[in-house]
């Protein structure tokens, strides 16, 4: 049947056909002049295949018509593989996430490698390893959440992280021979709750272990590290203060983004703005992760991510961060 055979063919070609240029194509093999259809009407009976030939010329037509309007109706008619993606819409990402990025960005560019280390982890790496005993009045600051679970002989109780300098005793432990360029970033709990403090945030440490290091290493860093987050004008200053694990121990503060020093609420009238501790590393702390005592020099900082996205993009309820309304998070 050489006019059923014709029809199937022309159908199942035209079904796989994947653009206008190669159904244009099969029209002319099938219907054009020379086409295989006219071929076949040559050699035919007339008489008696006359209806069946108009019925399969008929079928291919709408064929090709149906499957014009198909690929049309499809955006690309010429699929590239090699093209890029569309990225499918997947939210938008939280101020923190954007944050923390581009926290990791700007200590990337001075040699830092971020790690990551427990957020709920022994006393002895949160507390003891940085000169803090259980009994030290310094440690009260910290307002600790421990775990209900069994001590260890020798690293005592689990806690969540208070601060991420637990990383600081962890990273020496790990590299043993100096250099460290340490970002250590995760997530805190302390037992606290205001329009500025939540029991979960977020903190950075950074830590830098080698030799012949000073204060001004320090200095050149964090005003580099305020520099990028804030902007080329912002100034910064370290103020002396006490850490356990430092010494001299500092705090950081940055000139007041509200009111350019002029004194406002957010700043007291200080005209500057706290934002995180600092020091060099105190000879204890290497002592603890089994350093011989005197033969390496550190710095070490740690600030708050949550409060520097705050000050960054005028937020003026820490809670908002948590409250995943959309309207809110995404003028981000
Ligand atoms: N861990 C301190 C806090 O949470 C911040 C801090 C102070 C980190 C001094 C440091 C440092 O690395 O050297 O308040």
């Amino acid at each position: 049947m050489p006019l059923l055979n014709l029809k199937n063919q022309a159908l199942a070609l035209i079904s796989q056909t994947v653009s206008g240029q190669e159904l244009a194509q099969l029209r002319i093999a099938f219907l054009g002049r020379k086409g295989q259809l006219n071929q076949v009407f040559k050699k035919l009976d007339k008489v008696n295949y006359g209806r069946q030939f108009n019925e399969t010329k008929q079928a291919i037509e709408s064929a090709l018509t149906e499957r014009q309007t198909q690929l049309t109706g499809t955006t690309a008619e010429w699929f590239d593989l090699t093209a890029p993606g569309q990225l499918p819409p997947l939210g938008h990402l939280h101020p923190i996430s954007q944050a923390i990025a581009e926290i990791q960005r700007i200590f990337e560019h001075l040699g830092f490698t971020r790690v990551r280390y427990p957020e709920v982890d022994w006393d002895h790496y949160v507390f003891e390893a940085l000169n803090m005993p259980a009994d030290h009045p310094a440690r009260d600051e910290w307002e600790t959440i421990f775990i209900d679970a069994p001590a260890h002989p020798k690293l005592g109780q689990m806690v969540l992280t208070t601060h991420t300098s637990n990383g600081q005793v962890r990273e020496m432990e790990r590299v043993k021979k100096p250099p460290i360029r340490m970002l250590n970033l995760g997530k805190c709990y302390r037992r606290q709750q205001d329009p500025t403090h939540t029991i979960m945030f977020h903190q950075f440490e950074g830590l830098v272990v080698d030799k012949g290091i000073s204060i001004p290493h320090l200095k050149g860093t964090l005003d580099y590290f305020g520099r990028q987050w804030f902007g080329p004008k912002i100034k910064s200053r370290i103020r002396p203060f006490h850490f356990q694990f430092t010494e001299p121990s500092f705090e950081v503060d940055m000139a007041c983004v509200f009111c350019d020093q002029k004194g406002c609420r957010v700043c007291k009238n200080a005209g500057w703005l706290e934002m995180g501790g600092a020091g060099m590393v105190n000879q204890f702390v290497f002592e603890s992760a089994g350093y011989v005592r005197n033969e390496w020099q550190g710095f070490a900082f740690g600030f708050g991510i949550d409060r520097l996205a705050m000050l960054k993009y005028h937020i003026n309820d820490i809670r908002l961060l948590t409250g995943g309304d959309m309207r809110f998070l995404k003028q981000f």
